[in-house]
């Protein structure tokens, strides 16, 4: 699947969404390196913390698949300039690529395209535990 196709994934993830507290829809695609496609959008709780991010939780549709290695992310929310993953999905995605390509995309059609090493230098990696 192209880079655009993966964006339009996340943009019809971002549809499912279950934001009623901030508003604030994400929707996430993530691409394995076998080529197949699993998708992600923000779940909140009304206990505010208990929330998951749509990275983490397409992330989780793929381990769950057996898809351990990714090869590219998408997100897409409405803001401008399209928003980046937060810290604790870039530490995410770091656990299950080497260096994925990050499309960070909005509802007007923006596109960022950036890498998980250039958001998350020096990311600390379980082969550094003794
Ligand atoms: N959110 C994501 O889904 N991904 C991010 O990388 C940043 C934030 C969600 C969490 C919460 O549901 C809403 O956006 C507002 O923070």
């Amino acid at each position: 699947m192209s880079n655009d196709d993966l964006v339009s994934q996340a943009r019809a993830a971002r549809a499912l969404a279950y934001a009623p507290y901030s508003n604030y829809r994400v929707g996430a695609a993530v691409r394995a390196r076998d080529g197949r496609i699993f998708i992600g959008a923000n779940i909140e709780n009304a206990s505010y913390g208990l929330s998951v991010c749509a990275e983490r939780n397409a992330i989780a549709a793929a381990v769950l698949a057996g898809a351990r290695e990714l090869q590219a992310v998408a997100v897409v929310t409405e803001s401008s300039p399209p928003a980046a993953p937060c810290g604790m999905c870039r530490q995410t995605i770091a656990e299950f690529s080497r260096d994925a390509i990050l499309l960070l995309a909005n509802e007007a059609g923006e596109v960022v395209q950036t890498t998980l090493t250039a958001l998350l230098p020096l990311a600390f990696r379980g082969d550094q535990l003794p």
